[in-house]
């Protein structure tokens, strides 16, 4: 098969609407502000270009996509899968979808198959992004593209786009929700204070250390200044980070603080990285009493469609939505780049320095959503019926 090397570097970048989702408004066209929004959180990125390496074309129609997924133990990444392999169908290209359920030795073998299978490009959301080096310079040699699938592939050069959403803006969405939801402001200068614990992402997801910077972004000052107490002093991403976004441990780790930080004062905040963590605290909340009358106020992200019912029973207060099926809309386009050598729709070209190189990027927006606006958010825009939210 034929292959060309592409010669054109996007020069031009596109800022985000600020609509929901990612799809729709309008776009500027000139490059955003150096230290506007979010700055590259891994270290050591030093060394990166500007730019990353010039992806490759395969200059043909259809062709074969390997489609390289973490898990199946979240709704999310089930409907990213699917999006991803029924677009990439409709388009005419073969789809060869796998998951490796959260195994990091299971995701290299599945993507090693690919490229013996001589896939034309590779789409990955890795289970740890840093883990799979080898296999991607494998693929660079073999000369197929990979595009980074909502988790930005560290430390290789091997990466030609990466497709996510606005990563420390979740974050910040999560923290700014807590600090309207319960007037942090008001209750600063009442001189009252709300206890906080926090149940942040996998240290081996770039997704998760931004997150993490994006709410403390916004809450710190508050514990700085007493408003916030975390009794059990855990605030930092070390100390409060759950290795491969495991549900049981944020559960057990919920259970361990009610008991041994919270038998005489409530929990008044669960802030929570993932709607998976927010079913963790829901059944260690039960289980230690709580009632609707001392419920705390509880994050999550992806408004899972468990979690959306949550949030209308009451058991979960708020989530952030992720529109996977306009993710994979723009993932699509650049498979489309790398295949036929289009241009994709690119709006960050600064922000994801993976240690090597600054990968071009489009960012979705994320939105908070709670019983108030959940309706309006995730049914209006056809994401789920109102049967499904038995509405
Ligand atoms: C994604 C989140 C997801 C988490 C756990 C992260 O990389 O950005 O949307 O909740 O993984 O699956």
């Amino acid at each position: 098969m034929k292959r060309k090397v592409l010669s054109t570097i996007l020069a031009v970048s596109m800022v985000a609407t600020m609509v929901v989702g990612c799809g729709g408004g309008s776009t500027q066209t000139e490059a955003p502000a150096a230290d506007a929004g979010t700055e590259a959180p891994a270290e050591g990125g030093d060394n990166a270009q500007a730019e990353a390496p010039a992806p490759v074309a395969a200059d043909k129609e259809g062709g074969k996509v390997g489609v390289a997924m973490p898990t199946q133990s979240s709704e999310r990444w089930i409907k990213d899968g699917g999006n991803m392999k029924e677009k990439l169908e409709a388009m005419g290209y073969e789809v060869d979808l796998q998951y490796a359920e959260d195994d990091v030795q299971m995701q290299v073998s599945q993507i090693e198959n690919m490229i013996a299978a001589e896939a034309d490009c590779l789409v990955i959301a890795a289970v740890d992004s840093g883990a799979l080096t080898t296999v991607e310079a494998q693929a660079k040699e073999a000369g197929i593209p990979i595009i980074a699938y909502d988790r930005l592939l560290m430390d290789t050069d091997a990466v030609s786009y990466y497709a996510s959403f606005d990563n420390e803006g979740v974050g910040t969405a999560i923290g700014e929700y807590i600090k309207t939801a319960k007037d942090l402001d008001a209750a600063k200068a009442a001189g009252e204070s709300y206890t906080i614990e926090f149940f942040m992402g996998s240290p081996d997801d770039n997704n998760a250390v931004l997150l993490h910077k994006g709410v403390m972004g916004v809450l710190q000052p508050y514990l700085d200044d007493g408003t916030l107490v975390c009794k059990t002093g855990r605030t930092s991403f070390d100390e409060t980070c759950i290795l491969r976004w495991s549900q049981e441990t944020a559960q057990q780790w919920c259970e361990n603080y009610l008991t041994g930080f919270y038998a005489d004062e409530d929990l008044d905040i669960a802030c929570t990285a993932f709607d998976g963590f927010a079913y963790g605290v829901k059944a260690a909340l039960q289980g230690a009493g709580y009632t609707a009358d001392n419920w705390p106020l509880v994050t999550g992200q992806d408004a899972e469609l468990m979690a959306c019912k949550n949030i209308l029973d009451g058991t979960q207060t708020a989530s952030i939505f992720k529109d996977t099926g306009l993710l994979a809309d723009k993932c699509v386009t650049m498979v489309e780049a790398v295949m036929k050598g289009s241009e994709p729709e690119i709006n960050d070209t600064t922000t994801y320095d993976n240690n090597v190189v600054v990968v071009p990027s489009y960012l979705c927006t994320p939105v908070a959503v709670d019983k108030t606006n959940l309706e309006e958010v995730v049914v209006d825009s056809g994401y789920y019926t109102a049967a499904d939210l038995g509405l």
